[in-house]
């Protein structure tokens, strides 16, 4: 067995059950505050109807790093290091979504004020952060993930299964396979502008920052980075024109 595999291994057997839970979903989380988060999950995370999104309003705040006001969670929502997390005001996360902000020395997720995170929208961190600006609206079934640093600014659209990505690439000089390497590397933050349209599909990889007020067209795979105004399709994505109101 190679280097990093054995460490894999070791990873993931040490220590005892509930280690590894608390490892996967609190971190370093005290001990009460685990057992308040486990209550409310267990006891109302599930509810539906109004009871539930009332009760999850009034007692899900105590959880986060900062809540302002009026944030809605739908059912089944998952939150993961809440500690790490912050939520502006009138955020709304929809049913199943998954909030995630795991890492050994990160800072985690910062969602401003009116964000709206679409149904079963994951946003997860692996020790990367993840700061989205106010009134930026995920569609339904978006991938958010972090290993670096991934900012979005405010007042863009997101559409269904769009897929963004800070880091997360495999290491294709070294010959250990890739599900046994150590973890994954990065090309450097990823910055989405203020004002984009990401279509239906669209996928943002690593590295590939989109300006201010560009537009993705669906299914689009970016892996450059596109300048402010743009209009860019396909795969791999490439400007195909600028935009009117910029002209
Ligand atoms: C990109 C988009 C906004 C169109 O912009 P537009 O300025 O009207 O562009 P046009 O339709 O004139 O297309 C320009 C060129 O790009 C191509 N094109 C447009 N959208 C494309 C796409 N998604 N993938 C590949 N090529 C595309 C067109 O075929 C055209 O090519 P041509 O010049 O060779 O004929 C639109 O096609 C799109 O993808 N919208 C996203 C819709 C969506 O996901 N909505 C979800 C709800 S939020």
């Amino acid at each position: 067995m190679t280097e990093s595999a054995e460490f894999k291994v070791k990873e993931i057997t040490k220590g005892s059950a509930f280690g590894a839970y608390r490892a996967l979903m609190y971190g370093d989380l005290g001990l009460g505050k685990i057992v308040w988060a486990e209550l409310l999950f267990t006891l109302i995370g599930g509810l539906g109807g109004a009871a539930g999104l009332f009760l999850r309003m009034k007692l899900y705040p105590t959880l986060f790093k900062t809540c302002g006001r009026k944030v809605v969670f739908g059912k089944n929502v998952t939150i993961r290091h809440p500690h790490k997390i912050a939520l502006g005001a009138g955020v709304v996360l929809d049913d199943n979504c998954v909030v995630d902000a795991k890492g050994a020395d990160n800072r985690g997720i910062v969602l401003g004020d009116r964000v709206y995170v679409g149904r079963n929208t994951i946003i997860y961190c692996k020790n990367g952060d993840i700061e989205i600006g106010e009134n930026v609206s995920f569609s339904a079934n978006c991938i958010v993930f972090s290993s670096n640093q991934l900012t979005m600014k405010k007042n863009s659209v997101v559409a269904a299964f769009v897929y963004l990505l800070s880091g997360g690439e495999y290491d294709l000089a070294d010959a250990t396979p890739f599900a046994l390497q150590k973890g994954t590397c990065t090309k450097g933050p990823l910055e989405i502008g203020e004002g984009c349209w990401l279509g239906a599909g669209a996928k943002i990889l690593d590295g590939a920052s989109l300006g201010d007020r560009c537009v993705i067209g669906a299914g689009a795979v970016v892996n450059q980075p596109v300048p402010a105004d743009a209009i860019a399709v396909g795969v791999p994505a490439r400007v195909v024109k600028t935009r009117k109101a910029a002209e």
